[in-house]
């Protein structure tokens, strides 16, 4: 019978097979639900032959980093290396409006940061004459089915070189959520005691706050939208919506401004808006109704906390025509 015990115990041991009694292996955590569950499925099959990465690229929610080391650790006791790479991101983006270019150079210093982290872990680990073979993904089935199948290899191209390493890392892939859907995934990630703020997690995209600017990224920026953002989660979650919605956006228009008036002063601010959907798939989705005083509170709550913001408005556009984000 299908039991989220008996899964995870079955997961455990194919993970213990595949990497065998020595095998070392890499897992990249994105503070989202399934890296986390895979990792803690593999770190529970081989220990501290796991090593966990996280690149902090300065642009995650407030709090995340925080539940990535903290609690995530704490649940699991999985090995973790923390890559600071907030100032490299915020220089490299810096100036740049553009969606898609904001996408590339997110894309290419994340791969650099976390090589340039995993050719630390294997230098250590070489130095001693072992090696690392392993990179564990969250990968689910449907994006088995949509990827058309199939295991695979990982190819790394080191750019750091670090410690006499091949300029090409391979690795063997383990997948232990490929046949899993979501709600298994977090049935699982309950079961081998992970908080409810991970396996809970509504989506939120790799690039993180970045593309919820509109304009470029800067350090005050992202503090201003990183405020508003836990104002809007708070609000949403303890009015009880956090099911209903299939997550919420909190988008700063950065290079708009709009007239305010507050206590005895004119203000010159930036609008957020708050853009919850409903949805199953996030292939189609449909604005949800919040509820108006639970609006208003928020409303209410960013335009007196936030300086910079003097306006809170709501995205009414279903997908398509619009997209779920902003950029
Ligand atoms: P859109 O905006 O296309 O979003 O309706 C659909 C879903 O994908 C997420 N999304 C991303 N996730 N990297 C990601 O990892 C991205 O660049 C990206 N863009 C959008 C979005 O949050 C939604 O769940």
């Amino acid at each position: 019978t299908w039991t989220a015990a008996n899964i995870a115990e079955t997961l455990i041991d194919q993970v213990r097979e595949q990497v065998g009694e020595n095998g070392l292996a890499i897992c990249g955590l994105s503070g989202g639900v399934d890296s986390a569950v895979a990792a803690a499925l593999v770190q529970r099959a081989i220990g501290d032959r796991l090593t966990c990465v996280f690149v902090d690229h300065g642009l995650l929610r407030a709090g995340e980093r925080e539940q990535v080391q903290n609690d995530f650790v704490a649940a699991t006791g999985a090995r973790l290396v923390t890559v600071d790479a907030a100032e490299t991101f915020l220089t490299e983006l810096k100036g740049v409006s553009d969606p898609e270019t904001k996408r590339k150079i997110i894309g290419r210093e994340f791969i650099r940061s976390f090589e340039g982290a995993v050719s630390e872990v294997l230098g250590d680990r070489a130095a001693s004459g072992q090696k690392v073979d392993y990179l564990v993904q969250g990968t689910l089935y449907p994006d088995v089915v949509e990827s058309g199948g199939g295991t695979g290899t990982a190819n790394i191209k080191s750019h750091h070189n670090v410690g006499g390493l091949p300029e090409d890392l391979e690795f063997e892939l383990v997948e232990p959520l490929r046949l899993l859907f979501k709600d298994e995934v977090r049935a699982v990630g309950r079961e081998l005691g992970l908080p409810e703020e991970i396996v809970g997690r509504q989506p939120f995209p790799g690039p993180g706050l970045a593309i919820r600017i509109v304009g470029s990224v800067d350090a005050e920026r992202l503090a201003t939208l990183r405020k508003a953002d836990l104002i809007a989660r708070e609000e949403l979650s303890s009015a009880g919506l956090d099911s209903t919605i299939w997550q919420c956006p909190v988008v700063l228009l950065a290079d708009v401004r709009s007239v305010g008036v507050q206590g005895d002063g004119r203000t010159y601010g930036h609008p957020i808006v708050l853009r919850p959907v409903s949805s199953e798939d996030a292939m189609t989705a449909d604005w949800t109704r919040v509820p108006y005083d639970v609006l208003e509170k928020i409303s209410t709550r960013i335009t007196n906390e936030v300086a910079e913001v003097n306006r809170v408005v709501l995205d009414v556009t279903s997908k398509p025509p619009g997209t779920i984000e902003w950029e």
